[in-house]
């Protein structure tokens, strides 16, 4: 009873100083004054809370662990209710009343679900992103979040892995620039200002996943990877150093080994690079159940693993209960010190400082935002914009797209009229029964012009495997495949076009779920088959989590529209793309492979001393190609086409002053994403036969001309030589601009 009131006295006294709390250092020196050993110990340790779950689900006891002081922080949990049950506990009934973090895998929106990651990184609109993240952060932290597992900004040239949905795609210039705008969005005021945050809108970022997770061998997830400190600094690092340096307040380390060290218990990884070059002061959970993973690959028991991990730079320990359970026996054997205990304990305790937790355990958990920030018109409208610009337009024969309103029109194929897949991977807070599915958005969008005539045509594939993936998480209706197939060809023959929707499911790509086939899966492609030899149009929505192979369907259907997993409103956003209403404008962010032996495939590679030329058509013995087929990608990174055509001009070169101009040669105004790429031709070692390293979206009204320049800076010309020393330098560099990473135009500057 005793220490129930004291308890309550010191949690009242800490929230009660709310508005006069003192500055950051001075705040924590007293409450670590005042702290046990345990209690910075349980700091450290983050749980599962609730409802959704990656790992193992775990039996925690949670509440009962918070008022032990047990847990720095909790995830995945959905609801200000629930939320606030366990706040309570932590303020009220723990010793000393520290606030808990609330996280969750907020990754493509909270309910308003934006598009997959890869699928708003085609996008290439920096400011539509950093909007959609700060939509994001308005609606998690009106449901209570105030820490949020994303921007997932690992590089990834490997369309086997199936995370390459959570990321920006295969360049880190791009990838750089996105990792800026989603810290910028979710973050707002707290990237530059250490105070107590004023604003509950606004959360912590953790990016992920430290470091080269998308580099997995084989594309088969968790694998291992190995490669060059120069080609991580040029090549992998970009986005996790720039996320850095704008400012997030937390990174995840990976599952993988980096230099055969865990990610998690690599120092110079976590502390040198992370912490001492980039400047990172913010801190590191680790990813879920890492220290606990260590074990298994061998790098020794749970308490020796922990120790690593703490004394490399990790703070927070996600579910393996590792620093909880062995930390206290390492401090007492010497193994780690009090210094790295506080140090790690601090930082936890700065998070929720400048999340402003201390001045306010509640403040973001306002039971009334909910009804006003959740999923509204005007959230759900920017999602919907911003699809539009996601979808790459692959193939539109003879004009084709937009359809007309009018006629009967086919839509056929297993996405065709669901609601749980296409929003996509990964969305923890969705509410799927809200969405609508494309079959409802066109028949909404044609009205009385048109007839939609509706068949889902195939299940999604015949393959046990990939059945199991699909019925993981959003399972889709089953039915005979046959009697499938016959419906649909009835359909499409009374039908004046055919539209499609078919491809991957929403759980063939994200965590987990790795493939080796990249290709239509089995009795979606039969369907297309049988439909292509009815002599109609066909126009496929393809859907996808990654780049596939498309090979034969560029080959046999007149329009190909990559729509990847569009959000909440991907019904609707794909009928305004369909009949014009709004234009695609999507440019590809990964190489979409002729075939799957060419993975990995990647614009930005070095040349071998034994090239084949782009567009050479046949193999030639001794030369760096294969057999069967040509070295070049069925579409280039980059590429993506639109309603209208666009020419460009030379490249000219006034000093470092790039410029072309670029003309809306069609009918229709249009967006166009001008991409800049150079080429280092003599350097002390062997630099990319181009890189992005700039871009402009332009929009361009029919017939209308623009001159876009880019002034070259040392920085877009500078890389880390072998010494791992950022260097410019002197000699000459192709300067490319174009429309993709093939069409380019080229001058070449010569820098003294
Ligand atoms: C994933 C992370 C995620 C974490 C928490 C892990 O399995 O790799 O991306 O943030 O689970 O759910």
């Amino acid at each position: 009873m005793r220490r129930l009131v004291t308890t309550a006295l010191v949690a009242m006294a800490l929230t009660a100083s709310a508005k006069s709390i003192k500055p950051m250092k001075p705040f924590i020196d007293d409450l670590m004054s005042r702290m046990t050993l345990q209690e910075k110990i349980g700091q450290l340790n983050l749980q599962v809370a609730g409802d959704i779950t990656t790992g193992q689900a775990q039996d925690t006891q949670v509440a009962g662990m918070i008022a032990a002081g047990q847990l720095g922080g909790v995830f995945n949990l959905k609801g200000v209710d629930k939320i606030r049950a366990l706040q309570d506990v932590a303020v009220k009934k723990s010793r000393l009343g520290i606030p808990l973090l609330v996280g969750m895998d907020v990754i493509h929106g909270y309910e308003t679900i934006f598009p997959i990651p890869l699928a708003m990184s085609c996008s290439w609109d920096i400011e539509a992103v950093e909007q959609a993240a700060r939509i994001a952060a308005t609606e998690a932290t009106a449901d209570g979040i105030d820490w949020v597992y994303s921007p997932m900004v690992d590089i990834s040239l490997d369309a086997r892995w199936g995370r390459v949905a959570e990321g920006n795609g295969e360049d880190p210039f791009l990838g750089a620039e996105m990792a800026k705008a989603y810290v910028r969005g979710y973050q707002g005021s707290l990237t530059s200002d250490h105070s107590p945050l004023s604003s509950n809108t606004e959360v912590m970022a953790c990016v992920k996943h430290y470091a080269l997770y998308g580099a997995v061998e084989a594309g088969r997830d968790y694998n291992t990877v190995d490669m060059s400190h120069q080609r991580m600094y040029n090549q992998y690092f970009p986005p996790y150093k720039a996320a850095a340096e704008a400012g997030a307040g937390s990174f995840m380390s990976s599952f993988n080994l980096v230099d055969g060290q865990h990610a998690t218990a690599n120092h110079w990884l976590l502390t040198d690079v992370l912490r001492n070059e980039w400047k990172f002061d913010g801190f590191v959970a680790t990813d879920y159940g890492s220290i606990g993973e260590m074990t298994i690959h061998g790098l020794g028991d749970l308490k020796e693993c922990a120790a690593l991990a703490l004394q490399a730079g990790t703070d927070m320990d996600m579910c393996s209960q590792g620093f909880l359970h062995t930390l206290e026996q390492s401090l007492n054997s010497g193994r780690v010190s009090m210094q790295d205990i506080d140090r790690a304990c601090r930082r936890i305790l700065e998070a929720k400082y400048k999340l402003g937790l201390f001045a306010d355990p509640y403040k973001y958990l306002d039971p009334k935002r909910r009804a006003k920030d959740i999923y509204t018109d005007a959230n759900r409208a920017a999602s919907r914009r911003l699809a539009a610009e996601t979808f790459v337009l692959l193939k539109n024969e003879a004009n084709l797209l937009p359809l007309k309103k009018q006629g009967k029109i086919a839509l056929i194929g297993p996405m065709a009229n669901d609601r749980k897949n296409i929003a996509g991977t990964w969305c923890v807070a969705y509410t799927p029964e809200r969405y609508a599915t494309i079959k409802e958005a066109m028949e909404r969008a044609v009205g009385s012009q048109a007839k939609v005539l509706y068949a889902q045509g195939s299940n999604l594939t015949r393959s046990e495997a990939l059945q199991r993936a699909a019925e993981f998480g959003k399972n889709l209706e089953r039915g005979d495949d046959a009697e499938l197939k016959a419906e649909a060809l009835r359909v499409a023959r009374e039908a004046d076009v055919i539209v499609c929707a078919m491809g991957e499911c929403a759980d063939f790509s994200g965590e987990s779920s790795s493939r080796a086939t990249l290709e239509m899966p089995d009795v979606q492609r039969e369907l297309l088959e049988e439909l292509s030899k009815l002599g109609k149009p066909i126009v496929l929505l393809h859907f996808s989590g990654r780049p596939t192979v498309l090979t034969w369907e560029a080959e046999h259907l007149d329009a190909i529209m990559n729509v990847w997993f569009a959000g909440s409103e991907a019904g609707d956003a794909i009928c305004d793309v369909l009949f014009g209403d709004a234009a695609p404008s999507g440019k590809l962010t990964v190489t979409m492979p002729q075939a799957l032996g060419q993975v990995p495939i990647y614009y930005n590679h070095l040349n071998t001393g034994r090239p084949v030329s782009e567009g050479e058509t046949q193999y030639r013995k001794y030369a760096s190609n294969y057999l069967e087929v040509r070295n070049d990608p069925l579409y280039p990174f980059g590429y993506g086409l639109t309603y209208t055509t666009f020419s460009y001009s030379d490249v000219t070169l006034d000093g470092r002053r790039a410029s072309v101009t670029v003309t809306n040669t069609g009918q229709r105004d249009g967006d166009e994403v001008v991409q800049l790429y150079i080429r280092d031709l003599v350097a002390s070692i062997a630099r990319p036969v181009k890189e992005l390293k700039g871009f402009r979206r332009l929009h361009l009204k029919a017939g209308e001309s623009q001159t876009v320049t880019f002034d070259i800076t040392d920085d877009m010309l500078s890389y880390y030589n072998h010494e791992l020393r950022y260097v410019m330098e002197p000699g000459d560099f192709d300067i490319m601009i174009g429309p993709d990473s093939r069409r380019v135009k080229k001058a070449t500057l010569t820098v003294q």
